[in-house]
Order: structure tokens, then sequence, then C-alpha cells
């Protein structure tokens, strides 16, 4: 099979395509025969070493952890898969590659409405955004500040805060402020003055902050708060030093969850939105724009 796979740590230049023996699946996993995998940030820290520190990886390795995909085989002792099932989840094995082995549990099988690309969206983003917002503890009422609110997560993240009946202010690019407000948040430009600017639309303050950007947001996010309190961040590695919560593993990676989100986002309930695909053979052009952090929801590998 083909796969895409980096021998040492650098640039998106490591990145080459190999040809390698197709998985087996083990006890309590599937193998998938992969057609879309999602493209995220840590697949790039990972990439870069920036990550050995505190979670090292093994070379060679193949890129990526975010799969969706139809059933191919099944290891021993699954019985809630079969071979066939068109599923979307976490892959165990590398994930840009035609074929990647999952565990049986950390898959939903995705429903026909629901496009490949738009499939893949949803693990990492969903189980990120559930952690930040539970560990917010995001109620009806309360005004919540994402930062980030345009990225992958941070397009479900407003979303789902939305749906917890709060009021969510979220922090984008220019170029994405129609696409904030279309998401149901009051839209902001990150950068200069934004106490003040958040101030002038939440004069009682906001209530939790969500930082899903990594971009130097958490001195103005406590200022905000007037604290550390109800502060998360999933990208800002200085937030212990800064005592804030680091929204970090174990990944819940609940099948029941994910198949929830997959039947919003067919029926229209819940928005999902690719940035841009590209061929597996293309992964390094897709982790470049990953790596530049402006991409607009999920970037995406499509696998014949
Ligand atoms: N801990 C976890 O559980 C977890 C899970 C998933 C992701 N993450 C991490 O969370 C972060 C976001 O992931 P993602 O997949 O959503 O990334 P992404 O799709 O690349 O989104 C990046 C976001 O950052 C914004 N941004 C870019 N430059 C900025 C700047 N200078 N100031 C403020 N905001 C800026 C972007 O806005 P514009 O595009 O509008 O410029 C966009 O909203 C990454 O660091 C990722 O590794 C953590």
């Amino acid at each position: 099979m083909k796969a895409i796979v980096f021998d040492t740590f650098g640039g998106t230049e490591v990145l080459h395509e190999v040809d390698t023996e197709i998985p087996q699946p083990g006890p309590g996993q599937v193998r998938v025969r992969v057609r879309a995998v999602g493209v995220n940030p840590v697949d790039g820290k990972i990439r870069s070493g920036t990550m050995e520190a505190v979670f090292p990886t093994p070379l060679p390795a193949v890129p990526g952890g975010e799969i969706a995909g139809i059933v191919d085989a099944l290891g021993q002792g699954v019985d809630r898969l079969k071979v066939g099932d068109e599923v979307l989840g976490w892959s165990d094995t590398g994930a840009y590659a035609q074929y990647a082995l999952a565990g049986a549990d950390h898959l939903a099988l995705k429903p026909a409405g629901l496009a490949w690309t738009h499939a893949v969206a949803l693990p990492v983003a969903g189980d990120g955004a559930d952690r930040a917002l539970d560990l917010l503890d995001v109620k009806a009422g309360e005004t919540v500040l994402i930062h980030g609110a345009s990225g992958a997560l941070g397009t479900i993240a407003v979303q789902l805060a939305v749906a917890r009946g709060a009021r969510v202010l979220g922090t984008a690019g220019p170029a994405n402020q129609e696409y904030m407000t279309s998401l149901g948040a009051t839209a902001l430009v990150y950068g200069d003055n934004l106490v003040e600017r958040v101030r002038a639309l939440a004069p009682n303050g906001v209530d939790a902050v969500l930082d899903a950007a990594g971009k130097g947001a958490l001195e103005d996010s406590i200022t905000l708060r007037g604290g550390t309190d109800r502060i998360v961040t999933t990208a800002d590695f200085r937030a212990r030093e800064l005592g804030i919560v680091f929204s970090e593993g174990p990944q819940r990676r609940s099948a029941a969850r994910l198949a929830e989100l997959a039947r919003q986002a067919t029926e229209g309930a819940l928005v999902t939105t690719v940035g841009a695909t590209h061929p597996l053979s293309d992964a390094a052009k897709a982790q470049q724009a990953s790596d530049a952090g402006h991409s607009r929801g999920k970037l995406v590998l499509t696998v014949d």
C-alpha cells in the first residue's frame, strides 16, 4: 500500500511516499480502507520534533490519527463492526496511508449522507471541543470567549458552546469574520486591543475562555477573567507556567458521541467545514497549510 512516512524530524520536506505492507488488525482492532484523513496541527508538531519531550515518536513514522473509510478486515473479538461498514474515527497506526488500523471501539458508523471529507472533520475537533467545554463547565446564559474560533477545533467548539445556550465571542482573522457570524458567534479580529474590544462587547465580563489558537492570548484572557479560573487552552504550551489548564488527553474517543455529532452534521445541525482537500501524495503541501494555521476548518487528505 501507499503511505506517507518521515524518517527524521524536520520540515515538511521530510515527508515522502513509500510502498509498504498492509497492516494486519490485532485483537479488538479493525483495518480500514482509508478514504479521507484529517490533517491536524499536532501532525506537524510531531513531524518537527516539537512534541518529542512529551510524546516521543519512534521513527520511521506514518503521521496522522484521524480517518474515515471502509472496514476491510476484522481482528479477533470484534463484533460491533463488520467488513464493508463505512466509519469515521481515530486510528491506532498512522492515518496517512491507504489502510490504517483502529480500535473497533474508536469508530462510529458514518451516515450515508455525510461525505468522507466532512466526516473526517469530526473526531479530533469534536472530542477536543467537548473536552475543553466540559473543563470550562460552559452553561446556558454564559458568555464564552473562543480564541481561534475559525479553525478546525474552533468551528466545532463555537457551535457546541452555542448549543449549550452560551453567547460566544469568537476571534478569527479578518477573512473569517462573516464565517464566525454564520456559526453563531459574535466575531472579533484577533490582535491589538483585544481586551478593550471584548469589554465593549461584553461589559459584564466573560465567564470562560477557550484558547484554541495558542498564539499568545493567555495574558489578555487572564486580564479579562481577572485571574486564571475558567481559562483552558488546547494549544499554548506556556499554560502551566501561567497557571492555566491545558486540555489534553486521555482523549475520550467516544464512538457514541462521535455518532451523535455525525448525525447532527448529516442533518445540518452541525456545520463541518473543509478548508481544503489534497490527495495523499500531497501530504507535505497539506501540512504546510496546517503549519501556517489559517485554513478555516479541517484540512483533509483524500485517498483513492
Ligand atoms: N489538546 C487537544 O485536545 C487538541 C485537540 C485538537 C487541536 N488541538 C490544538 O488546538 C490548536 C487549534 O487546532 P485546529 O485544528 O483548530 O487548528 P487550525 O484549524 O489551524 O486553526 C487555527 C486557528 O488559529 C487562528 N490563528 C492563526 N493565527 C493566529 C494569530 N496570530 N492569533 C490568533 N489566532 C490565530 C486561526 O484563525 P484564522 O484562520 O481566521 O486566521 C484559526 O482560527 C492547535 O494548536 C492544535 O494542535 C488540541
